[in-house]
């Protein structure tokens, strides 16, 4: 059985006395939560007093990023071992937004995971077709693509551990949605990509999420597909009543 799993991407948003008072009201509010895993990805600055925040409660910390090597001479960077350090379990890699910004290719996706991966850290990889590729029909193969390079050279074991989050890339911020059943025929052909690489057991494993415009209105439609095993909210995450409505879902 794979547990779901709620996630919040914060993106560039929140001081840390925002963030320190958001998580307080979260942590008293879904306390009760067993059936759900739940993580929050706040900014780098305040993942600190986040994490002190929420520890030994049942909140998650993940950054959205790091680099690849473990310390060094790499101006401006963080690495998956002071990530660890300061007790995220989880990090977001190759978000749509840092493939299109900050230049984030398959290739180093492949070298951030395998970092988070020697940290302890559960790499969250995002994939997802542009609204190019979808006009162009070749949604499957995008993904496919991204999958395959993203993840080479991973054992079996370290490909169970990963979460993958399917993430049309027109989907995000838009308001615009993939429909669920789209959605759950894209969920299974990842899990079918991940079967040729790694066996059938392991496809059962993994957690595929879906994000992108998910809100408190549509997260059930989502919930209910037997191959979405949770979500990735980005600004249905920064409210913290709306992202209480993610957590508690009804089925
Ligand atoms: P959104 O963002 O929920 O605001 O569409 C999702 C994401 O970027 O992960």
């Amino acid at each position: 059985m794979r547990k779901p799993l709620m996630a919040g991407n914060w993106k560039m948003n929140k001081t840390v006395t925002e963030a320190v008072s958001v998580v307080k009201v979260l942590k008293s509010s879904i306390f009760d939560v067993t059936d759900v895993e739940v993580l929050i990805c706040p900014a780098f600055t305040a993942l600190y007093v986040v994490n002190s925040e929420v520890n030994g409660s049942n909140i998650n910390i993940g950054a959205q990023n790091l680099f690849w090597e473990p310390k060094g001479a790499f101006t401006g960077e963080i690495s998956s071992v002071m990530l660890k350090d300061i007790g995220c379990s989880y990090v977001l890699i190759g978000h749509s937004e840092r493939r299109q910004y900050f230049n984030e290719t398959d290739k180093s996706v492949n070298k951030k995971t395998k970092a988070a991966l020697v940290a302890g850290l559960i790499p969250v990889i995002c994939i997802g077709e542009t609204f190019k590729e979808k006009e162009q029909s070749i949604t499957f193969e995008a993904v496919e693509k991204q999958i395959k390079e993203g993840l080479v050279g991973l054992t079996p074991q370290q490909a169970t551990i990963i979460v993958i989050a399917y993430e049309p890339v027109w989907a995000i911020g838009t308001g615009k949605i993939a429909t669920p059943d789209q959605t759950q025929k894209l969920h299974i052909f990842i899990r079918k990509v991940y079967s040729q690489m790694y066996g059938y057991g392991v496809s059962q494993k993994i957690r595929i999420l879906y994000g992108g415009s998910v809100n408190p209105t549509n997260v059930s439609d989502f919930m209910r597909q037997p191959d979405i095993d949770g979500c990735l909210a980005g600004g249905a995450s920064l409210e913290v009543e709306s992202f209480i409505k993610l957590v508690k879902y009804s089925k």
